[in-house]
């Protein structure tokens, strides 16, 4: 392997270059270079400074992820920073792309800090369930005050550079093309400067309360997190004190967290949801086929949050609608949600205009035929779908993908009526589509491998977190969320409250549980619309137009503002249900709910994968993270299964009579993990 780290002088300033691909992490064998081109340009009486930069698509974007876990090798990262801090030659870092994590603390380590505008500075640790480790939690409050810092190490989230500036953490500003011949002239500029600026020994300013107010502004974001508050504490505890006490405070944290369950879950998150996009037998190098402009037919929610993605990544979209109200009302929304993030100042103004600008609405249904993917977002019904399927046929051009966004349908069924069966695929977008993360894209037996790679790539490019899911019922969410709403509805027949089941998910981390579920989506979604056919608890509430929030009533009463209390009449309903069917009642208890409503989504999943409907377990934790909710510090259904045990999830099913899968079944009896 070649060295990644190369050094060139420039005049008397030393250039200390990584070349790492992709993203410059600081494994091994780059922070052992970086620690000996330090020493050489202190050892060179001709060297007066230096400058730390990375070549390729970015500056350092953290530590080596994959080396968690793993015995590490010397020199750690904390002392490399401490090194680079303590030289008393000046460094400078040059920053362009992200320098995150491990590289926004080198940077920080650096005496002075270059930076493009358009690069990015953060610490995204707490995604993975840990803290800034390498004197993050110390440097950065001293250079850019501990509201900057908390905001940065507990949300994640990465600055530009040209507010790292504004708050102190970059010194100046580089052109975009001349960032390492402003870094060597910055560099001569500082050359003599003495005594060097070296953010450790900075005093931490902190303003009265600090700190409890901004736990409590995040108290529902950081609910469950163990992250979030340990990295509060350690920067609350660590204010007053030196350095050197900080940072051993930092370090014990830090160990603590990456000991722990969340991060080893985070972090399988992290590599989940990159694998998600690779096809095992879809070459990397597939020929795409070109998308310059998508189709999308029907302007209702799920249409207009489709085409939303696509105008906010600059792809020109032609929305169909059968009646120009629906079309005019499908537009007025789609303008009304970009006002709205403009207004928080998502978006500027111009971007609006330049969004809808793109939209091309119409009547004419031909017009689809210019369009190199088209999207049928209409009512769930086979026959509608094999009817659009029957005319984009007709209309569509050659090599136009066809797809699909049927959250259960067949679409083998639906391709079938077209002469051009490999062109179909299922794009499975989640309400609200312009928000919610996932893309499930369903491969029927003949989509042909470009399409898939064309949709995958597509994905990336409208911000979405693709999964490929094959053609069942429900493919892998809406199929694992089937027995798990049917376990909860038994549970009530059974002497369960809805508040009670729904307190149980809330509790495990979910945003809401089964019955809040319901509500929102509509309990009249699926009903057969005849109120005297009474045959479950859902179809009696139906029936008396309890049909969730937007009725003002379901399994809760909502008032205006659409709270939730809990409903005498859905009590008399339950009891009088329960009553008419003699089911027999038991006190249930919350490991009940969690067996039988959690324990029955692991079963489903690994039905999933036995049958090949996903092609690997943690594509299934990618879709329940990024889908539905699912906490991301408990890694996603199948990881979460292997946290608890095989064994214990295999006799929680048997315990309540469930038929257990066999892959599920052969895992828990070899002793072996969903997820290596
Ligand atoms: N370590 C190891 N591998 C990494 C990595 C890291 N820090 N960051 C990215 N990669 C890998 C990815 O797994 C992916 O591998 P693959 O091609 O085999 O799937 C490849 O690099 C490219 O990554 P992306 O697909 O994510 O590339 P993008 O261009 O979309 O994004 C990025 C680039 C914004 C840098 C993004 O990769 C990212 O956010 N990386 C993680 C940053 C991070 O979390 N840093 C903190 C690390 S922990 C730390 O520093 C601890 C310290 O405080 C002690």
């Amino acid at each position: 392997m070649t060295d990644p780290i190369t050094t060139a002088k420039d005049g008397s300033v030393l250039v200390i270059t990584s070349n790492n691909p992709p993203v410059n992490a600081l494994g091994a064998a780059v922070r052992q270079g970086l620690a000996a081109a330090v020493e050489q340009g202190l050892a060179d009486p001709d060297v007066t400074a230096m400058v730390i930069a990375c070549a390729g698509r970015t500056f350092f974007a953290g530590a080596d992820i994959s080396e968690f876990g793993k015995p590490m090798q010397e020199p750690m990262l904390p002392t490399l920073v401490d090194q680079i801090e303590a030289a008393d030659k000046p460094i400078v870092a040059a920053i362009h792309g992200t320098a995150l994590g491990g590289g926004c603390e080198v940077a920080l380590g650096c005496h002075y800090r270059i930076a493009v505008s358009s690069a990015k500075l953060g610490l995204p640790e707490v995604k993975l369930g840990i803290l800034p480790g390498a004197g993050g939690t110390q440097r950065l409050p001293r250079v850019a005050g501990v509201e900057v810092a908390l905001e940065l190490a507990t949300k994640g989230a990465s600055i530009p550079a040209t507010r790292a500036q504004a708050a102190g953490l970059v010194d100046r500003l580089a052109g975009e093309d001349s960032l390492l011949a402003d870094a060597v002239a910055f560099a001569r500029d500082v050359a003599d400067t003495r005594p060097l600026p070296r953010a450790s020994e900075k005093p931490m300013t902190v303003e009265p309360g600090v700190f409890d107010t901004f736990r409590a502004a995040n108290a529902k974001r950081f609910r469950g997190y163990d992250a979030p508050a340990e990295i509060i504490d350690v920067i609350e505890a660590t204010a007053a004190l030196p350095y050197v006490e900080g940072v051993q405070r930092e370090r014990q944290s830090f160990m603590k967290l990456i000991m722990g369950v969340q991060s080893a879950a985070q972090r399988h998150i992290f590599f989940a949801e990159r694998k998600a996009s690779k096809i095992d037998d879809v070459p990397e190098d597939t020929t795409l086929r070109p998308i310059k402009r998508v189709g999308v037919i029907g302007a209702g929610t799920m249409g207009g949050g489709i085409s939303m993605n696509f105008l906010s990544a600059g792809i020109p979209v032609t929305i169909v609608e059968m009646k120009q109200e629906a079309l005019d009302r499908g537009a007025g929304v789609m303008r009304k949600n970009y006002e709205a993030s403009a207004a928080k100042g998502r978006l500027k103004p111009e971007q609006v205009e330049q969004a809808m600008g793109l939209l091309t609405p119409t009547l004419d249904f031909d017009a689809l035929g210019e369009c190199d993917l088209i999207i049928e977002a209409v009512y769930e019904e086979m026959g509608v779908k094999k009817d659009i399927f029957t005319r984009l046929d007709g209309i569509a051009k050659p090599g136009a993908i066809l797809a699909s966004n049927t959250s259960y349908l067949d679409i083998n069924e639906i391709a079938s009526v077209t002469k051009r069966r490999g062109d179909v695929v299922g794009m499975h977008f989640f309400s609200p589509a312009n928000v919610m993360k996932l893309l499930e894209v369903v491969r029927g037996d003949a989509t042909a491998p470009d399409v898939l790679a064309t949709v995958m790539d597509l994905a990336k490019k409208i911000r979405k977190v693709a999964v490929v899911a094959g053609v069942c019922y429900g493919f892998i969410g809406n199929r694992m969320l089937i027995p798990r709403q049917m376990e909860a509805m038994k549970l009530l027949h059974e002497g369960a409250t809805p508040a009670q089941v729904d307190k149980v998910h809330v509790d495990f981390g979910m945003p809401m549980g089964p019955f809040q579920m319901a509500d929102l989506a509509g309990v009249d979604i699926g009903w057969h619309r005849d109120p005297s056919r009474i045959e479950n608890i859902r179809d009696a509430l139906a029936a008396e137009n309890r049909w969730g929030q937007k009725t003002g009533a379901g399994f809760y009463d909502y008032d205006e503002k659409r709270t939730p209390s809990p409903s005498p009449r859905v009590t008399e309903i339950i009891d009088d249900f329960r009553a008419k069917t003699n089911t027999p009642q038991h006190e249930i208890t919350d490991e009940e709910v969690v067996e039988r409503t959690l324990y029955t989504m692991v079963n489903e999943g690994a039905r999933i994968l036995e049958e090949g409907k996903a092609q690997r377990a943690s594509d299934i934790d990618v879709v329940w993270i990024y889908g539905y909710g699912w906490p991301p510090y408990r890694g996603g259904p199948m990881f979460w299964a292997d946290t608890v045990g095989l064994k214990t999830i295999v006799a929680g099913l048997e315990k309540h009579g469930f038929e257990v899968s066999k892959l599920l079944r052969d895992k828990a009896e070899k002793g072996e993990r969903f997820n290596k």
